[in-house]
């Protein structure tokens, strides 16, 4: 059955369903629990309307899937805000120009909808997941066939670590994966294209780590699979630059603020594997990992083998930032 909301949006009847798939490759080693489920009786925007998780459904035609020709944003949501929305949104639209991809609605209209997402969905807390699709074509690659990007918003739950591993800091291991070249693909347009970072995730999975760090091909670090990476020697604060093909992180770009609020500076520099070995200190940044330390890489403990002081600084006030500011969700 469907009810038409007051603005116009179409909602399905909510309708879950089990999920029975078991992964192809069951990786040897997953050392903590990660969690990112749909919330329950989840509502799932396509296209302007709403669907239950058993009828969103896209076409086996959509470019997204049979090219990972599109875009996509992770946004966080807390306390009723969502954290950083702007920001997300112009990374989005950035990624989109870089790919030729025109979204087929406004800035205002995507906030509109990302915010009626979660509404319906009933959360505080969580997770979203906005894919702009090239849309459906035919087998042939050329997008000209596409005649409109398709929009996707899925509202969860995440908790991506347990809160004892933000206690006790990662585990990294370097990956023989190299980060894509910007030559070919710039790691600066968040495409739906992740094959490079799964192939490094299932290394790190394979080698029991918890993450894995990425090198450039100039053998730079670039960054983990899914976050930027960041490394303090002597009360400095260093991350490798964009051109080292490391995603513009919006996470990355709150500790700068948070460094300059604390005193400190972030040197934007080539990071190597050794300068990751003699860090006192090492933490890593994303929207879904948030602001987590790291204590080993390679074997090698990082400072004293326990997350750094300057790093637990900067996580309490992250926290803070997350629960007192962004965009309001009810009001
Ligand atoms: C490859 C990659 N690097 C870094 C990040 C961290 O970016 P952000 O802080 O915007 O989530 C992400 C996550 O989106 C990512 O996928």
């Amino acid at each position: 059955m469907k009810t038409a909301t007051a603005d116009g949006m179409v909602i399905d009847e909510p309708q879950t369903e089990e999920t029975t798939a078991k992964p192809a490759v069951k990786l040897a080693v997953e050392t903590h629990a990660r969690a990112t489920s749909v919330a329950k009786e989840s509502k799932i925007y396509i296209d302007g309307k709403f669907y239950s998780e058993k009828d969103a459904k896209v076409s086996v035609f959509d470019h997204g899937l049979l090219y990972g020709d599109g875009i996509f944003e992770g946004i966080r949501f807390y306390n009723g805000r969502v954290f950083r929305l702007e920001e997300h949104l112009a990374r989005l639209w950035d990624s989109a120009r870089s790919i030729c991809l025109e979204i087929p609605m406004s800035m205002r209209e995507m906030t509109a909808a990302l915010l009626e997402t979660i509404r319906q969905n009933n959360l505080r807390e969580g997770y979203i997941r906005l894919l702009v699709t090239r849309g459906v074509g035919n087998l042939g690659l050329n997008p000209e066939q596409c005649k409109r990007p398709s929009v996707i918003i899925i509202a969860t739950t995440v908790t991506l670590y347990p809160e004892s591993v933000y206690q006790s800091g990662l585990t990294v291991v370097t990956c023989a994966t190299r980060r894509t070249n910007p030559g070919a693909l710039n790691p600066a347009v968040k495409s739906l294209n992740y094959l490079n970072n799964v192939m490094a995730r299932i290394e790190g999975s394979l080698a029991g780590a918890d993450e894995a760090l990425m090198l450039n091909d100039a053998g730079n670090v670039a960054e983990c699979t899914a976050d930027n990476v960041f490394i303090i020697k002597r009360g400095q604060i260093f991350t490798p630059p964009i051109t080292a093909g490391a995603l513009r992180g919006i996470t990355r770009s709150v500790i700068f603020e948070i460094a300059a609020e604390l005193g400190m500076k972030v040197a934007e520099a080539d990071i190597t594997r050794h300068d990751v070995f003699i860090a006192d200190e090492c933490f890593l940044t994303g929207t879904a990992a948030e602001v987590i330390p790291v204590i080993k890489a390679d074997g090698r403990p990082i400072g004293n083998g326990k997350p750094g002081p300057i790093s637990a600084r900067i996580i309490a006030r992250f926290r803070q930032l997350t629960r007192e500011t962004g965009t309001p969700i009810y009001n």
